[in-house]
């Protein structure tokens, strides 16, 4: 058996797509091209969708000019930590650390079918917290989306990968180009991220190193989050087809909810089988016979957050909208319950929960322990 991949241009078995010649991956797909040959090079590495990040600190080098390696590391440390927190609250591993800043992937080595968001949203987090932290240092951020190689040849740190192909050098690129405080991205990034990420075109740039001009954007924002389900509904839906059985089971269950038992529903199926249409066709039905949804969503890069899938059911309960300022979604919040009238709502305790501000509530909060 051959290490060799052969020389003659093949086609992918998954997507059909003509390989390159020499190729041992698919540039579509990332399906191994010669699943038979056992070479080196294919148990000991792996080509993967992923977005690259490359943040670095601004000025970094005047920053410590002078001070002793230990004095640098008190003054760089803190950001740096906020940039590793950052890259694991939402599921990226940090591949390779300096003394001002990382190289990040997001989508290894586990597939992530969401890698470009939760990229976006850290990058998004580090600038946030680094501008508001003591240092109030400054950050360049570049993410790149694409096939990778993940290499573990000659490594032997665990989770650490030699990562090769252009879309690390164009992360690179891209970070040195940002301004202070901002994150550039390209085309990829933009495609995979989604509808609910927010970005500005810069038009097309010739970057060192690429033959090619690139499409650059600026990422300014992420906004409420907008499920894939949600997309296909704002672009109209296929007429339902069968599911009576399924919608009569839920329509007995509501019934005795109306008679006042409470229930919970699971609905497990193969991916697109259509669990969330069965769902949303339900609760159509209930809507128009006058119910109330209250809609949340479990994000699979929360499940580090504490109350996360709870907080998301109060937003939604309350109709907060993350573009309202804080304090008129408190004020919101404090009328709402004002109107339920139950006195055992602790609205300190809710309001800290959505981590809204206290106001005046803030002195009764202060007290509770956890033993209360
Ligand atoms: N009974 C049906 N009649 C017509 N179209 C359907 C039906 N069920 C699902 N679809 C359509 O198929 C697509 C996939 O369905 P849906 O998103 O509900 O699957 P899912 O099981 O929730 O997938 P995932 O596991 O990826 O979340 C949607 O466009 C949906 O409108
Ligand atoms: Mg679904």
């Amino acid at each position: 058996m051959s290490n060799t991949p052969s020389p003659e241009p093949s086609c992918c078995p998954r997507c059909a797509k003509l390989a390159r010649a020499r190729a041992r991956f698919c540039d579509a797909c990332g399906t191994p091209l010669h699943p038979g040959e056992t070479s080196h090079s294919d148990r000991e590495g792996e080509l993967k969708h992923v977005t690259v990040m490359f943040a670095d600190i601004v000025n970094s080098t005047d920053l410590v000019a002078g001070l002793s390696p230990d004095d640098a590391e008190a003054i760089l440390n803190p950001t740096v930590t906020i940039m590793l927190d950052a890259v694991q609250a939402f599921g990226g591993i940090v591949n390779q650390l300096r003394g001002d800043g990382v190289l990040a992937l997001f989508g290894a080595p586990q597939s992530q079918e969401d890698y470009a968001l939760r990229a976006c949203f850290a990058a998004l987090r580090m600038h946030e917290r680094t501008r508001s932290s003591e240092q109030r240092m400054s950050l360049r951020v570049g993410l790149a989306s694409g096939l990778t190689f993940l290499s573990t040849t000659g490594i032997s740190i665990a989770g650490v990968y030699g990562a090769f192909g252009s879309t690390l050098h164009l992360a690179s690129r891209l970070q040195s180009m940002a301004h202070p405080d901002s994150t550039l991205c390209d085309a990829s990034t933009r495609v995979a991220a989604g509808p609910s990420v927010e970005f500005t075109s810069l038009g097309q740039k010739a970057l060192r190193g690429f033959s090619n001009q690139q499409d650059v954007f600026v990422l300014t924002g992420v906004h409420h989050r907008i499920s894939r389900f949600s997309e296909a509904v704002s672009r109209g839906l296929s007429p339902l087809v069968g599911r009576d059985s399924e919608l009569a089971e839920l329509n007995k269950i509501a019934a005795r909810v109306l008679a006042g038992t409470s229930a919970a529903v699971s609905i497990t199926g193969e991916a697109g089988v259509g669990k969330s249409r069965l769902a949303w066709e339900f609760t159509e039905q209930l809507q128009a016979g006058g119910w109330r949804i209250v809609q949340a969503d479990a994000v699979s890069y929360g499940r580090d957050v504490p109350y996360q899938l709870i907080g998301s059911v109060l937003r939604s309960t309350f109709g907060i909208d993350p573009s309202i300022e804080p304090s008129a979604s408190a004020d919101g919040i404090r009328k709402q319950v004002a109107e339920i009238g139950d006195a055992t709502v602790h609205l300190g305790a809710l309001l800290s929960l959505l981590a809204l501000p206290l106001g005046e509530d803030a002195a009764a909060w202060g007290p509770v322990g956890p033993q209360a």
